[in-house]
């Protein structure tokens, strides 16, 4: 995580200290790294020269990040009519977003043909018959991308899991022939791709391999049967180092990959989230209040699973260090420190009325004290992008960095926007 350093016992996002972005803008507050999301961004596109990128705007819709990558080159990747509107707000080219979703409504797939959305990835029988239905009613001519399941174990979180034949996305292989028997539906829909997504936060090639395979041979039936594919998505998924992964990189899982994609004469659409913005993000909390337990201490930070819902809801464990530090070791050293050294085990937990609410059990830490301020790392991705205003706290503000500047990019909700949606229903 090179563009967030410790240096003079501080922890700086590229040239800025987090510590005056505290305090300029407040906290709870996300903190990225535009350096490190090109960088990441750049990376893949390296190790995967010919492929569209599609950015998963899932992973973080904040406009200022889609205006970055769009810039950059990238596509998109949207699974809602809201991520659509992100999308073209930053002036996307349409023929360069792919929309994906297993419960796309009629009016998102009515959105999707009328802004010229480049492939609209369908994810079962029914959807691609309203497919059909509207774009003869709209008298369109619709790219589609089935997307297949392909019943491969990523080897990740059950939740984040997405190609076993028991997940919800997908057609089966069986099934995926079938529908392309089904010449009634193809007037004015061309399926040109196929799609798998298999899962996220995968750190091996190895699953890849099995579903491509799969895809490859579904591919020769599919142009067997006079379906002109050129496209394989294969979705999102690279993993990224949360603390002490074994990860294959981005170059050596194009090793594997490509030559596979070689003699399919496809062109490659990826959809990376997570890998691009994962670790170009940190969340920056302050301590309100540290507690003694029998053996541990407590620190009630300001941030919260309605901030950061990952280490609630899947158990995800992200570092967490203090902005200012004892030491001038780097950070990963820090993170060595021993017991002797004057820390203790610490429950990181937020303020929210759940025992479910924390940022971190039991993890090593300094002595906290009220109004310390800590760092969460790895939390550009699925960290602001999932955070909800549960116990009506406003979500926090969003900033990024730029060299020696920062901007912010998205205010902090105010309890005006909280209520605003209820405006008029107050009874007296
Ligand atoms: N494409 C499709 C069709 C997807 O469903 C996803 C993620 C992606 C691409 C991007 O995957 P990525 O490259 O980011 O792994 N909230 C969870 C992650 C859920 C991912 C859902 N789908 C988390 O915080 O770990």
């Amino acid at each position: 995580m090179t563009h967030f350093r410790y240096q003079q016992r501080e922890l700086y996002c590229e040239g800025v200290p987090a510590s005056s972005i505290a305090e300029d803008v407040g906290t709870p507050v996300y903190v990225y790294s535009r350096n490190a999301i090109l960088d990441r961004y750049r990376e893949l596109q390296d190790a995967f020269p010919q492929a569209l990128i599609c950015y998963s705007v899932k992973a973080n819709a904040n406009l200022a990040i889609l205006s970055l990558l769009r810039d950059a080159g990238a596509g998109f990747d949207v699974v809602s009519g809201g991520e659509l509107y992100r999308a073209l707000a930053v002036g996307a080219d349409p023929e360069h977003i792919v929309f994906a979703g297993v419960g796309k409504r009629e009016d998102e797939i009515l959105y999707a043909l009328r802004s010229g959305v480049g492939m609209l990835n369908v994810e079962s029988e029914n959807e691609l018959s309203l497919l059909a239905v509207l774009a003869k009613r709209e008298g369109r001519q619709v790219d589609v991308a089935l997307r297949i399941n392909p019943d491969v174990d990523p080897a990740t979180h059950r939740y984040i899991t997405t190609g076993k034949r028991e997940n919800k996305f997908g057609v089966d292989l069986e099934t995926a022939r079938s529908l392309l028997a089904r010449k009634d539906l193809f007037g004015r829909l061309r399926v040109r791709g196929i799609h798998v997504h298999i899962g996220s936060q995968i750190t091996s090639s190895d699953p890849y391999v099995v579903a491509l395979a799969r895809v490859l041979e579904f591919i020769s039936i599919a142009r067997g049967m006079g379906h002109d594919i050129d496209t394989i998505d294969l979705g999102g998924g690279f993993g990224i180092d949360y603390g002490g992964e074994d990860l294959a990189s981005a170059k050596e899982m194009a090793a594997d990959i490509l030559p596979l994609l070689a003699k399919s004469n496809c062109r490659l659409v990826m959809e990376p989230g997570r890998f691009i913005l994962g670790n170009a993000g940190i969340l920056l909390t302050r301590v309100l209040y540290v507690k003694d337990h029998a053996d541990r201490a407590q620190a009630v930070c300001d941030a919260g699973m309605n901030d950061l819902l990952r280490p609630s809801l899947y158990d995800a464990n992200h570092k967490i260090w203090p902005v200012r530090v004892e030491t001038d070791e780097d950070q990963v050293d820090v993170l060595k420190m021993s017991v002797a050294s004057g820390g203790r085990a610490t429950d990181v937990v937020g303020p929210l009325c759940e025992t479910g609410d924390f940022l971190g059990l039991d993890r090593f830490m300094p002595g906290l004290e009220p109004n310390d301020l800590l760092s969460v790392f790895t939390t550009g991705a699925y960290g602001s992008s999932m955070a909800s205003n549960y116990n009506s706290r406003p979500r926090p503000a969003e900033v990024l960095v730029t060299g020696k500047d920062f901007a912010v990019v998205t205010r902090r909700e105010t309890y005006e926007d909280l209520v605003r949606r209820e405006a008029g229903f107050v009874s007296r």
